[in-house]
């Protein structure tokens, strides 16, 4: 009985900590994204932002405000346009894994 207490309770602990984004769907999912942040977020072109590396709470929440517009720009408008919540936090959480260009200099 105590076990299953114990499960119950990680499964239900997994379930809450699963609300971050799952970056292995934000990956299949950042085919479109890839013209211009790059494919792993390191764009190389000075007009798109490197997303590689940058907190996942942060783009989760530029997404958003692209989403919503509390954040205007016309490009990314669109981009979110079709994005759900759950899509635009895999989205962040697969960037975020990438590595970004200051990882490199420890
Ligand atoms: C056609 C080019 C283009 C595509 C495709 C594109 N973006 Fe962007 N993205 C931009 C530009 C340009 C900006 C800078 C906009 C601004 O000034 O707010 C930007 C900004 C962002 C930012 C904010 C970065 C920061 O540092 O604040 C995020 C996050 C982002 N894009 C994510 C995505 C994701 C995820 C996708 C795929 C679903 C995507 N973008 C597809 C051009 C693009």
């Amino acid at each position: 009985m105590k076990r299953y207490i114990v499960c119950a309770l990680a499964a239900a602990l997994s379930v809450s900590i699963a609300h971050a984004g799952d970056a292995s769907r934000g990956k299949e999912l950042s085919a479109p994204c890839a013209a211009c942040h790059g494919a792993d977020g390191n764009s190389v072109a000075p007009d798109f932002p490197r997303l590689a590396g940058q907190y996942e709470t942060y783009l989760f929440r530029a997404l958003q405000d692209y989403k919503w517009g509390a954040r205007k720009n016309a490009i990314m408008a669109g981009q979110v346009e079709k994005l759900e919540k759950r899509d635009m936090a895999d989205l962040a959480a697969y960037f975020a894994s990438q590595q970004g260009p200051l990882h490199t200099k420890h």
